[in-house]
């Protein structure tokens, strides 16, 4: 029998697809989702429990019912501006929710956690790309919930022998390209679902923030992963705990996952016209508050330890994939009702 594996968050954008890409490698994925912001049309790997991870009761319940071997934690909430204007939501669902999944696994004999972590806990760069080394300096309250939680999970790996991966995602991005699952924020921040939406005709024309930071042309560059990319690491993560690598000197790990490559805002916007033939509509804006201009991951140690590479490497067959889900999946229906 294949093992279980407790996925909170599974019917959000990147767990939906980390389930998929779970069930093809032979693990059974449990999504536990409150579908706050998750879909029920994305849960199609596994059973669904629809709870949320506040909720200890429930958790105690799952974990009875379905005895996974191992969790991945990707339930969060993920809107940076929102974690200013209201720190305790995020610090409760985040920070609180990640606390009550660890004491619900440490109580339940749950000892493997794959955490959802991110390049926020980074802060501004020093130094570029960045390091799983650099600095800690996270600048709103969901980049610091996302340390708080690292932290939480070294301490139980201390104290209770938890052994667990810290993935810190650069910009996630794109869709399964057999269709089915994509990405569908609501409110969306991300700029390749924005810009291909604004090219489509479905949105207004979207706003850049910023064209006068020093970089090649003058608009912020970030690291775009391919979501699939993502999934698969946490496959990785998984078999790298189930190795027995992760030890008592070493209980908890944590590693960068993005390209290496950066591209600016107008690099996305130029792949997003030659993808769809389509200009991309677009107003140029004032920077933003704590936008750094650049962001790029060194995922030299993810390679390295966990054997895992990204597939995707050229951010216009990312946009390509994004492009397919919007302009004729899911997102295109949904857009449409
Ligand atoms: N999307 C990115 O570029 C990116 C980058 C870095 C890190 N991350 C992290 O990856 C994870 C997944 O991101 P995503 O883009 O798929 O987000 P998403 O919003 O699509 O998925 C998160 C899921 O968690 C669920 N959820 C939230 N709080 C919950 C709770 N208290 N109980 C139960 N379910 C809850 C939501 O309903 C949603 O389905 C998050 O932890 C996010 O912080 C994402």
């Amino acid at each position: 029998m294949s093992e279980n594996i407790l996925v909170t968050g599974g019917a959000g954008y990147i767990g939906s697809h980390t389930c998929k890409v779970l069930a093809q490698a032979g693990y059974s994925p449990v999504t536990l989702d409150n579908l706050v912001y998750g879909h029920p049309w994305a849960v199609r790997f596994g059973p669904f429990v629809q709870a949320d991870l506040l909720d200890r009761a429930t958790l105690d319940r799952a974990f009875d019912e379905y005895r996974p071997s191992a969790v991945l934690h990707f339930a969060a909430f993920t809107y940076v501006g929102e974690s200013v204007t209201d720190p305790g939501k995020y610090y409760r669902n985040n920070a609180a929710g990640t606390l009550t999944l660890l004491e619900a696994m440490r109580d339940h004999g749950c000892g493997r956690m794959v955490f959802s972590s991110s390049c926020a806990v980074y802060g501004l760069p020093q130094a570029l790309p960045l390091t799983e080394g650099h600095p800690q300096a996270p600048m709103n309250p969901y980049g610091v919930s996302k340390a708080m939680s690292e932290r939480m999970m070294a301490d139980f790996g201390l104290a209770h022998g938890l052994r667990s991966v810290c993935l810190r995602y650069f910009n996630a991005a794109g869709a399964d390209p057999e269709g089915g699952l994509g990405e569908d924020h609501d409110p969306e921040t991300h700029l390749i679902p924005l810009a291909v939406e604004a090219a489509l005709g479905k949105r207004p024309p979207l706003q850049v923030f910023g064209s006068d930071y020093h970089t090649p042309d003058g608009t912020a560059v970030r690291d775009y992963v391919h979501v699939l990319d993502l999934a698969q690491a946490h496959v990785a993560a998984l078999r790298y705990l189930e190795s027995g690598e992760a030890n008592d000197a070493s209980p908890c790990s944590a590693f960068n996952l993005g390209t290496g490559r950066g591209a600016s805002v107008a690099e996305v916007l130029a792949a997003v016209a030659a993808v769809s033939g389509r200009a991309v509509p677009h107003t140029m804006g004032p920077r933003r508050a704590g936008d750094p201009p650049m962001l790029v991951a060194q995922a030299e140690l993810a390679e390295k330890v966990l054997g895992w590479r990204p597939a995707y490497t050229d951010v216009l067959e990312i946009i390509r994939t994004a492009w397919d889900w919007h302009a004729t999946g899911r997102g295109a229906v949904l857009l449409d009702s």
